[in-house]
C-alpha cells in the first residue's frame, strides 16, 4: 500500500485528539522503534511506522465498544478475552483502522490485531510491532541491560525473549495467559535454535 504523508498526518491528529497524552506518546515511540527494527530486518519501515502508530488506537475504548468491534472480525470472544477484555484492543483496533482510514493492507491489520498476544504464524511486521510495543524507550520496565540482551539477535529470537518476559509478568500477576500466546510460544520453541 502507498503510505502518504497526508494519511500519516490524519492518523496522528486522530490519535492526538482521542488518546491520552501518555498513550499518544507511547504510540509515536512504538512507531519510531518499529521503524528502526524494520530497517534492521529489511522490512518495509514505513509500514512499520504506520502499524506502530496505529497499534493502540482502541486501547481506551470501553468493554462494550471493544467487544462489538472485535466481533466484526468474525472470530469468537476467547476465554482469556472474556476474563481480560483489554486483550481485545488489538482486534478492535484493526476494525477501527479499516473503518476510519480505509486501510486494507492485511499485514498492517494483522499486526494491529495481534499486538497484544502475538499469534502462531504471525508476519514479520506483526513480530516487529509486538517487540516494539514492549521495548519502546518510554516503557518503564526496559533497561539498557534488557536492550543489550536483544542486540544482534534474529527477529524470532527477539520475539521469544519478549514473549517470555510478558508471560513471566502475566504469571507473576496471576492473570490468565492468552491461548494464542501459548501457541506462539510453542511454535517458537519448536523452531531450530539459531
Ligand atoms: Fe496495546
Ligand atoms: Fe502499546
Amino acid at each position: 500500500m502507498v503510505i502518504t504523508d497526508s494519511l500519516l498526518n490524519q492518523i496522528d491528529s486522530y490519535l492526538k485528539e482521542n488518546l491520552s497524552e501518555k498513550r499518544y506518546r507511547h504510540s509515536v515511540s512504538t512507531a519510531v522503534t518499529a521503524e528502526q527494527l524494520c530497517r534492521i530486518f529489511s522490512i518495509d519501515s514505513r509500514k512499520g511506522y504506520l502499524a506502530g502508530l496505529l497499534h493502540d488506537i482502541a486501547r481506551e475504548l470501553d468493554i462494550e465498544q471493544l467487544t462489538s468491534l472485535s466481533l466484526k472480525d468474525g472470530g469468537a470472544i476467547r476465554d482469556s478475552e472474556k476474563k481480560h477484555p483489554v486483550l481485545l484492543h488489538g482486534r478492535a483496533g484493526a476494525e477501527m483502522v479499516k473503518e476510519l482510514f480505509k486501510i486494507t493492507d492485511a499485514e498492517i491489520l494483522d499486526a494491529v490485531s495481534h499486538h497484544t498476544t502475538g499469534n502462531k504464524g504471525m508476519s514479520s511486521l506483526a513480530k516487529v510491532i509486538f517487540i516494539a510495543d514492549y521495548i519502546e524507550p518510554y516503557r518503564a520496565h526496559i533497561t539498557q541491560e534488557y536492550l543489550s540482551s536483544l542486540k544482534g539477535k534474529s527477529l524470532d529470537s527477539m520475539l521469544k525473549i519478549v514473549l517470555n518476559s510478558i508471560l513471566e509478568y502475566i504469571r507473576e500477576e496471576s492473570l490468565m495467559v492468552s491461548e494464542i500466546s501459548l501457541e506462539l510460544l510453542k511454535e517458537l520453541e519448536n523452531e531450530r535454535k539459531e
